[in-house]
Formats: C-alpha cells, structure tokens, sequence
C-alpha cells in the first residue's frame, strides 16, 4: 500500500487522507493567526531564562520575518497547505524549516498541535466575533433608521396572528433591532470567555521547562490566559459552542424578521415592498418576485443551530484532554459564522431599500382593533376594566373606525409606538461599534508590534 513520508512518521496514503480530512482546505482561513501565533511562541522562548538559550534574540528575527513571509502569501492566496502537511501547523513548519535550516525545527519546542490548534481557533474567533458585531451594529442601524422613518405609521398589532391592537411600523422594526441588540450582549459574552491564550498548554499536560504563558498571551493581545492546561485543551469545542450559541441568537432573531417580511409583503397585507433587486424571479412565471433572501434566511438558521449542536454532539462525550474528535468541529464553527455574517451582510441594505405601503397598513384596521383602547377608554371614565371589558365585548357593533394614526399618537409611555426612545438605540448600538473599534484596535497593536510590520497589511 502507497505510503508517504510526513513530518511525524510515514502514513499509509488513505489514512493520511482520511485523518487530514477537510483541514487542508479549511485550515486555509488560519494561516496568519496560526504565524502570529508561532511568532508570539518563539518570541517567549527567546525570553526563557535558561542557557543556553532555546532560541536567540538573533534567531527569533529570522523566524519572525520567515512568519512574515508566509502572512504575505497567504494574503495573495498563494501559502498552500499540502496533503503531506496534514494541517497548517506541518505547512508553515516545513517551510520554515525549507528556509532557515535547523532553526525551523525549533519552532515546536514545548508546544504541540493541540495549543497551537486552540489558539488559532481563539485568534480566528476574535476577528470574527469583531466582524459579527460591527454587522450586527450595522443591521440594528438600519432597523433603527427604518422604524425613525417610519415612526408613526400605523400597524395592527397582532398576536396569534389574529388582530390585536394599534401598533405603529416604528414598533415593529425597533423590536427586531432590539433583539439583535441584545444577541450582541451574547456575542461580547463569547468573545469574552473566548479573549484567553491556551497557549503553552501543550498537548494537554504543559511542559516540564519554565515557559511564560502570561508572556504569550501578552503578546497576542489576549485578556489574559486560559489557567488549567488540561481545560485549555478540554476548552477546545466548548469554546466553539459558546460563539456558535450567541450566532445562532443572531440567527433567530434574522429569522423571525424575515419571516415577518415574509408574511407583510404577501399582496394580501402588502404593507411593504422589498426592493426588487433583493427578490428573485421564477424560471416559468414571468410575474414573480420572490423573497428568496428572507426564505434563505430562515433556512440558515437551522443550519447555524446545527452547527451548534453538531459541536455540543462531537464534545458532549469526550474524554478529557485532546481527542482528534475535536477537529470534526472546525468545519463547523467556520461555516456556522460564515453563515450569521453572510445572513447579516444581506439583510442591512435590504431594509434601506424596503417600501413601506401606508395605504395598505392603514386599510388593514378593522374597527375591533380599537376594543381594547376603548375598554380602557370606558376605564377612564370611571368604569372598573373588567366591566369595561365585558362592555366592549358584548357591543363591539359600537366600536366606529377611530383614526388609527390618533390611536397611537396616545401611547407613549417607555418604549410604546410613541415613546420609542432613539437615544437608548443609538446609545447600545454606539456600544457595541465602540467595543469593536477598541478591541480591533488593541489587538491589532499587539500583533502590530509582536511583527515588528503592520498587521493587517494594507
Ligand atoms: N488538525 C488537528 C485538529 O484540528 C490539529 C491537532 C492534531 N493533533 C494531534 N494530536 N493529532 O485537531
């Protein structure tokens, strides 16, 4: 049987396909993080207080700019991982070691695949969990501005579908941009619990000589590291399902807002119109214009779900310490935010383009929609409200088609159609741009400096 020589021991040729599997593509996507990882690596072995030194001053230089190197590759697309490599970690060895002789062989020292892996994993997430809120911040802004537009346009009010009371379209947008607020308190949660350097951790054990984690993860930016290096390594999986559970929140909450469009652009509600660009046609009916992007949507977010649990799944049982199960996560945990960005990405400039249909949400109140204003009404007048109630409920023949625009100009308290409070939204949705634009900014510093060139390149 064909074999073949890799870095760690010769493979039969089916194994190492089997076992590499998919990451000598998706490991793609880690490149840089993986060099910036090494780099702070190699540099706290140039620091360890033993002699002879593990790697000098002089040689930690020759590394950095050999890792420098392969960043700008990777950029143009052109570092390739090779099937012999088995994963990014071998690829970026050997050609170290294809460029600077026996130096590049002492780049592994006191660290194995599994903290590298975990780290790499942790530098991906910051960067995507920093572009997954400056999204969200994005489509929340433009739910805000949707609903300011169109703040005192009438809506019925439904629950179980069914007619309710007066509501206003500036209601119902805002409601949406509240809950992706919120999903963005989720996102700041991972990537906090995320924000911790496993480096150092090793295969899962440590190493008997006296590196500085605290160093390493100084020098990647990271809050600080990950303590017990058995849970550094336990932690890989669980960290994937802590960021997939805040995207698949992001996701629910898309979800459920374009199935609301869905539903109030049908021709029988018609209160709104998707741009038609954002709509797409029927290879047989020439009139149709479809919301396939609110229906893909919804689609994705079982699928990010599934990411989710597919991740719960593959560490729910496993043992304690590195299994190679773990790898089986990485897919996953790539598509599932590749997914919640794209669904993000599309839905913003959608809502800037949407019409809204006044015509059509005025026309859709029936005179019963006002019932329960005009219990209340009757409340005021002195009637206790469950007698009120059942006023209303036996003559609601009186009830006359009141002004639905007059109807909610009466609601203002906190938070109803007209006391919408534009600050609160624009204050959390600043926060959050706010977060992004110091933690992108701290982190590009350290890995700036760690290279001693700017990162990312220009
Ligand atoms: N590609 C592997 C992963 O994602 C890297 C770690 C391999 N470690 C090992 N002990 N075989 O988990």
């Amino acid at each position: 049987m064909a074999k073949q020589k890799t870095t760690v021991g010769t493979i039969n040729n089916e194994t190492l396909a089997f076992t590499a599997g998919r990451d000598v593509e998706l490991d793609h996507a880690l490149i840089t993080v993986d060099c910036v990882g090494t780099a702070a690596h190699v540099t706290m072995l140039s620091k360890m207080p033993v002699e002879p030194a593990l790697i000098t001053a002089e040689e930690r230089e020759q590394v950095i700019a050999g890792l420098v190197e392969i960043i700008a590759l990777a950029r143009d697309d052109k570092f390739k991982i090779k099937l012999a490599d088995q994963d990014v970690h071998l690829a970026v060895e050997r050609t170290l070691t294809k460029k600077l002789g026996d130096l590049g062989k002492k780049i592994h020292t006191c660290r194995s695949r599994n903290d590298q892996v975990a780290v790499d994993l942790r530098l991906y997430a910051k960067e995507q969990l920093l572009f997954t809120l400056e999204e969200a911040a994005a489509l929340v802004a433009a739910l805000v501005g949707f609903g300011k537009k169109h703040e005192k346009v009438p809506m019925v009010g439904r629950t179980h579908m069914q007619p309710g009371m007066p509501s206003s379209v500036g209601l119902w947008a805002t409601a949406h941009a509240e809950s992706l607020l919120d999903d963005c308190v989720a996102l700041v949660n991972a990537y906090e619990l995320n924000d911790q350097c496993p480096l150092g951790s090793a295969a899962s054990y440590g190493v008997p000589l006296p590196i500085d984690r605290q160093l390493t993860s100084d020098l990647l930016g990271f809050g600080r590291p990950t303590h017990n290096v058995l849970y550094a390594n336990n932690g890989r999986g669980k960290m994937e399902g802590i960021v997939l559970s805040a995207m698949s929140q992001v996701m629910l909450s898309l979800s459920r807002l374009a199935q609301d469009f869905m539903l109030f652009t049908m021709p029988e509600f018609d209160y709104f119109k998707l741009p038609a660009e954002f709509c797409t046609g029927s290879s047989i009916m020439p009139q149709k214009q479809n919301p396939d992007v609110c229906e893909l949507v919804r689609a994705k977010a079982s699928r990010v779900k599934a990411a989710e649990l597919g991740v719960y799944d593959l560490v729910k049982g496993a043992p304690t310490g590195y299994n190679r199960d773990l790898q089986e996560a990485k897919e996953l945990f790539m598509e599932g935010i590749a997914t919640t960005r794209s669904c993000l990405r599309i839905l913003a400039p959608m809502i800037k383009e949407t019409k809204v249909n006044k015509k059509a949400l005025i026309d859709g109140f029936t005179p019963d929609v006002f019932a329960t204003d005009r219990a209340l009404e009757l409340v005021g007048e002195g009637m206790p409200f469950r007698d009120a109630y059942h006023y209303v409920k036996e003559n609601l023949h009186e009830l006359e088609s009141i002004d639905p625009s007059e109807a909610i100009l009466l609601k203002t308290h906190l938070g109803a159609p007209l006391g919408l409070d534009w600050d609160y939204f624009k204050g959390r949705t600043n926060a959050v741009k706010e977060t992004v634009r110091e933690e992108r900014k701290a982190f590009h510093r350290a890995v700036s400096k760690l290279l001693g060139v700017k990162y990312p390149a220009e």
